[in-house]
């Protein structure tokens, strides 16, 4: 199995609700490494910039004014098939769709307000990465 590493966003519903700790605890139980993590507040013009890819879906001005409304934590994650890993642990996008045991479906508040994000292949993740830390911040 490939060791990789993909970028994962705990977002701010779930800062607001102190829940860093309990979602952390949740990627380190199913044997993902935090090799990089940081608490920031993005600026409007950061959310849009990070999520450029749904500039022309209709949830866009929702989605950048939520994710700068309060601190994220930005965190990579490192581990064998990490980016399927993770995307396993979080659940599905929709709270009402995700497994139990999941991020989402245990703390998610709706489809906006998700709790987290996470890379959904190796190109993505290689750019989210590199738009949040520099090479001298990873330390595996
Ligand atoms: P994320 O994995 O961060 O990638 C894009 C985000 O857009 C997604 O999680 C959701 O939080 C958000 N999103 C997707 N669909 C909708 C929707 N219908 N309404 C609001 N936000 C959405």
């Amino acid at each position: 199995m490939a060791t990789e590493r993909t970028l994962s966003i705990i977002k701010p519903d779930a800062t607001n609700r102190n829940l860093t700790g309990k979602i952390n605890a949740k990627f380190e139980d199913a044997g993902l490494r935090i090799v990089a993590q940081k608490r920031i507040k993005l600026s409007m013009e950061q959310a849009g910039k990070f999520y450029e890819v749904h500039k022309e879906r209709p949830f866009y001005g929702e989605l950048c004014e939520f994710m700068a409304s309060a601190p994220v934590v930005v965190q990579v994650l490192e581990g064998d098939n990490a980016i399927a890993k993770n995307r396993e642990v979080m659940g599905a996008t929709n709270p009402a769709n995700a497994e139990p045991g999941t991020i989402r479906k245990e703390f998610a508040l709706s489809v906006g307000e998700n709790s987290v994000h996470g890379s959904d292949a190796p190109e993505t993740a290689a750019q989210e990465i590199a738009f949040f830390f520099s090479g001298l911040e990873l330390v595996g």
